[in-house]
């Protein structure tokens, strides 16, 4: 069983597609997370964020391990994380670069621990028009862009990050904007996705929307 769940920044995906895999015992692969670690060592090893090259070696000599140890480095969430991994996903010799461990994950889904998993939940921009087109469920999830630079916003206060309402706002439009724009794997729905505008919703609201689309094919 594979679903994707994809949309921009602070849409609600992660918590959804967290809570989705717990629920149906199914691995839970955040493709956010390898372009997170490619900015972020880009940044760590004093590169120049947009040197195509240099991003597509680090990209190539990236591991599950070697992202899980830059996971818990502070920034890897943060906002300059964000930027740095939207502009190397940018380039596309990074995304030839990181495909193959992200489809590859597919084949043999394992949950945190290692333990076997029957299918997965992806999370990303890409993974159900790029990844794995061949998925049996998609989902993109979307919001106003206010509303998710004000959840954003809300998240980084809770972590005790210090910024402002409208640097989040910026932020996120600059990113969606990058995104969208991008020549490979721009941010869109695959044409056979399912769309939820979360805007209005809750968590609650949006998972009653997918748990039926769900329990009908699988
Ligand atoms: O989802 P998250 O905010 O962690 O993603 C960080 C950045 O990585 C996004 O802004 C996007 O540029 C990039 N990304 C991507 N394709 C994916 C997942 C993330 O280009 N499948």
């Amino acid at each position: 069983m594979i679903i994707t769940i994809d949309g921009p920044a602070a849409a609600g995906k992660g918590t959804v597609s967290a809570y989705l895999a717990e629920k149906y015992k199914l691995a839970y692969f955040d493709t956010g997370m390898v372009y997170r670690a490619v900015g972020l060592q880009m940044i760590l090893s004093q590169n120049d964020v947009n040197d195509e090259n240099k991003a597509e070696q680090i990209a190539m000599e990236l591991s599950f391990p070697k992202m899980i140890e830059l996971s818990k480095h502070k920034d890897f969430r943060s906002d300059i994380g964000g930027q740095a991994a939207s502009i190397v996903s940018a380039h596309p010799k990074v995304r030839a670069a990181l495909l193959k461990m992200q489809q590859n994950f597919a084949l043999n889904p394992t949950f945190a621990d290692g333990s076997p998993a029957k299918g997965v939940v992806y999370d990303g921009r890409d993974t159900g028009t790029v990844v794995c087109p061949e998925a049996e469920l998609k989902i993109f999830i979307t919001a106003s862009t206010e509303v998710r630079a004000q959840r954003r916003y809300k998240e980084f206060i809770q972590k005790g990050m210090n910024t402002t309402y409208e640097k989040v706002l910026q932020d996120m439009i600059s990113r969606d904007e990058r995104d969208s724009s991008r020549a490979t794997a721009p941010l869109k729905p695959a044409d056979d996705a399912v769309i939820i505008d979360t805007s209005d919703l809750s968590i609650n609201q949006v998972l009653q929307k997918i748990i039926p689309l769900i329990e009908a094919r699988f």
